[in-house]
């Protein structure tokens, strides 16, 4: 065996914990299966406590250990609690930064209340989970923090300016944060990688997320109209394979279109 496969196994077989925010359906509930399913413990953070009880309960049910923590990335004591959970679980190796919502609206019926809502989700929410995750990754000098941006961070989507500028702003973040904490490893401070993920169209429970009915439906009608959509599955094995790379390789920006997304 050569010795980046030792190194891919030790990272794969970690006992150490993943939390995963926003796991209760879409990307976040696929990418907790997926890495239950490698042997992580798992902590699922979300708001909807069925449904996080229900992933938490099939991935127990496939053998693998899963902790839900009812809650919501915009209070700090939730992070704080799933954060918690995650050192009682042998320690964070993982951060799924992922929970989101895309409550789009016409410009001329825009309220501000649903702009903060999505800065305070996409952006604060992701700040949150980040800042309470890194004493203990800075302690441990190990581990992946892993940042679910968008396409829409990086192009215009009608009617999408907030949404497209909280994706901007963790895409921008992520990068930033990569480069502070690479600092640290080459002070010795071990490989701490941070990987922000870009996709496409995902077929998920987000376009619910958008409580305007008629933009509803446009955004439902634009993402019909695309041939084979990624699957919440396809978005967790690239996360997957970002965090099981060998430690001294970095992966920092992945864009996962399905193949016949043409913008
Ligand atoms: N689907 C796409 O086409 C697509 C494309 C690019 C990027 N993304 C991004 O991918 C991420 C996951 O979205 P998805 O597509 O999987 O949609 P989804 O099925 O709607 O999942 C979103 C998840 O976020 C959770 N969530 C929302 N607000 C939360 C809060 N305040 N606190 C904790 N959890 C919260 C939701 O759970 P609760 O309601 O139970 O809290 C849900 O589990 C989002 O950041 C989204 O912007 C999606």
């Amino acid at each position: 065996m050569e010795p980046a496969d030792l190194m891919t196994n030790s990272m794969t077989q970690s006992t150490h914990a993943a939390l995963i925010t926003g796991a209760s359906g879409g990307i976040g509930a696929a990418t907790a299966r997926q890495l239950a399913a490698q042997g992580r413990p798992v902590v699922l953070l979300g708001r909807r406590a069925p449904e996080l009880l229900a992933v938490a309960k099939q991935i127990q049910d496939q053998g693998g250990t899963a902790h839900a923590v009812p809650g919501d990335v915009t209070q700090e004591d939730s992070v704080a609690e799933a954060i918690k959970a995650a050192e009682d679980l042998g320690g964070l190796q993982t951060l799924v930064a992922n929970a989101g919502i895309m409550p789009l609206a016409p410009l001329e019926e825009s309220d501000l209340n649903i702009w903060r809502q999505t800065v305070d989700v996409n952006l604060s929410g992701l700040l949150h989970c980040v800042h309470a995750s890194l004493p203990l990754m800075l302690k441990q000098k190990r581990g992946d923090i892993i940042l679910i941006s968008s396409v829409a961070g990086r192009q215009t989507f009608p009617e999408a300016s907030v949404y497209c500028a909280t994706k901007a702003a963790v895409t921008h973040f992520g990068d930033c944060l990569r480069v502070d904490l690479a600092r640290r490893a080459s002070e010795g401070g071990g490989h701490l990688r941070v990987g922000v993920v870009e996709p496409g169209i995902v077929m998920t429970e987000l376009v619910d997320s958008i409580p305007h009915a008629p933009m509803r439906s446009a955004v439902e009608k634009f993402v019909n109209s695309v041939e084979e959509p990624l699957q919440p599955e396809d978005v967790a094995e690239t996360i997957a394979w970002m965090v099981n790379a060998p430690p001294h390789v970095s992966i920092n920006d992945v864009v996962i279109r399905p193949t016949a997304m043409t913008r």
